[in-house]
């Protein structure tokens, strides 16, 4: 047993998903202690009230914020080169859509991925999920997308396997293949497609566990609702649910396709309309927000207000890629979705760990603080939420535990 002490405020964050105004409302205990029992939360509440079995270890909590560990749940965390041409391209005035259009922007990451062994893959990988972790975060969703051939697509997400084994966080891998066409098949998507979308290719994805998401950038730079909807229908055929990238640049219906096929998440946004935000809350699809992406891009947020005001559960994510998103902090992206988007703190918190899990399908076990939930647990070194996130791009994590263990201590 491990007892969590001297608590100033325990963010009590219900499991996901949480909807719309419910995501505001979060109970908080203050001066209050939490009991680990192996990899599980045992107990909570006031700590006048705490009672400390025998044999109990302790953690002081130095008058810190407790609150469940986060969950990045949309990230492009493999890459083998960075893209920082194209952030010049831009602050000189092209947008990120034309440099797609014009052959570069996800096209420009492929080459490296391919010339890339696996285990190159995996060391330009373990240092950025290190980086992670001391901010917070202990589970990473993270998607191929950068290889862009059935080899290389393959090779991304063993990586992503093989990185399971060498640290602490617990990573999700989604299959995506459908990111862009390559350029030897330009003009040829459903070709390409046909070769990703192999039922050899699925059965070994499925067999070897490589991924449980099959993710599709629906855009008029990448794929059309047609072939989107193939994706995720092929996909589905071998276990692997759906996600799609929707509405980020061009409103085309890519929510509404999201929501008639029930995908589990869909994310951007940023031009949904309000057919779109209809679908998700009728197919129960958690809107999944990128804050940072538009940061980045310089560019517009997506309406987050409007879309929990139409009562739907919203998670926050980073989007880390080196494109659109070279963002690694979740903890920034939650100030930057607090100051752009006009999120309160708490709505933020709810969003980066119950509904960041719901969008992972990990809600039963994770991002929320209840008994029997596993205790992945962040310690602040501030005294409540609402201070950490005002400290715009400070770390102020001091302790994180991942399923009852500490992986990461700023004291240390
Ligand atoms: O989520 N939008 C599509 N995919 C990424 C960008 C990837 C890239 O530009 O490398 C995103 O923003
Ligand atoms: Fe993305």
């Amino acid at each position: 047993m491990l007892a969590i002490r001297n608590i100033a405020e325990l963010l009590v964050v219900p499991p996901g998903p949480v909807q719309g105004s419910s995501m505001r409302t979060l109970e908080r205990i203050c001066d209050a202690a939490l009991l680990v029992d192996g990899e599980r939360i045992a107990w909570f509440g006031s700590e006048s009230s705490l009672v400390t079995p025998p044999e109990c270890e302790c953690l002081d909590a130095g008058r810190g914020c407790v609150l469940p560990g986060l969950i990045d749940c949309h990230t492009h965390a493999v890459f083998a080169s960075t893209r920082e041409g194209e952030f010049v391209q831009r602050l000189e005035g092209k947008s990120y859509a034309e440099i797609a259009e014009a052959g570069g922007g996800i096209r420009n990451s492929v080459e490296a991925v391919r010339a890339s062994t696996c285990q190159q893959l995996v060391d330009h990988t373990l240092p950025r999920l290190e980086r992670m972790l001391r901010g917070g975060v202990t589970t990473v969703e993270i998607k191929s997308g950068y290889g862009l051939s059935v080899e290389a697509e393959l090779k991304m997400l063993q990586a992503v396997k093989e990185l399971k084994a060498l640290q602490p966080l617990e990573l999700v891998g989604t299959y995506l293949a459908a990111h862009t066409t390559p350029r030897e098949f330009a003009d040829r998507p459903d070709a390409y497609l046909d070769t990703v979308l192999d039922d050899t290719v699925l059965a070994r994805i499925r067999d070897e566990g490589l991924a449980e998401f099959c993710d599709v950038f629906c855009e008029r730079t990448a794929f059309d609702i047609e072939q989107s909807r193939r994706v995720m229908s092929a996909a589905a055929r071998f276990g692997m649910a759906p996600k799609l990238h929707a509405d980020q640049i061009r409103q085309m219906g890519a929510t509404r396709l999201a929501g008639e096929v029930g995908a589990i998440s869909a994310d951007h946004l940023e031009t949904v309309d309000e057919g779109g935000i209809a679908a998700l809350k009728a197919a129960g699809t958690v809107a999944v927000l990128l804050p940072g992406c538009s940061f980045f891009l310089g560019v517009g947020q997506a309406p987050a207000r409007r879309i929990i005001d139409a009562d739907l559960p919203v998670a926050v994510a980073t989007d880390y890629n080196p494109g659109s998103s070279m963002v690694e902090s979740l903890p920034l992206v939650m100030s930057i979705a607090c100051t752009q988007m006009k999120m309160t703190p708490a709505e933020v918190v709810v969003a980066a760990t119950a509904n960041a899990a719901a969008a992972l399908g990990r809600q039963d076990r994770l991002g929320a603080i209840e008994v029997g939930m596993q205790a992945d647990l962040l310690v602040l070194d501030v005294p409540s939420h609402e201070r950490w996130l005002y400290e715009v791009g400070r770390n102020c994590v001091r302790t994180v535990l991942k399923a009852g263990k500490v992986v990461g201590n700023a004291q240390i």
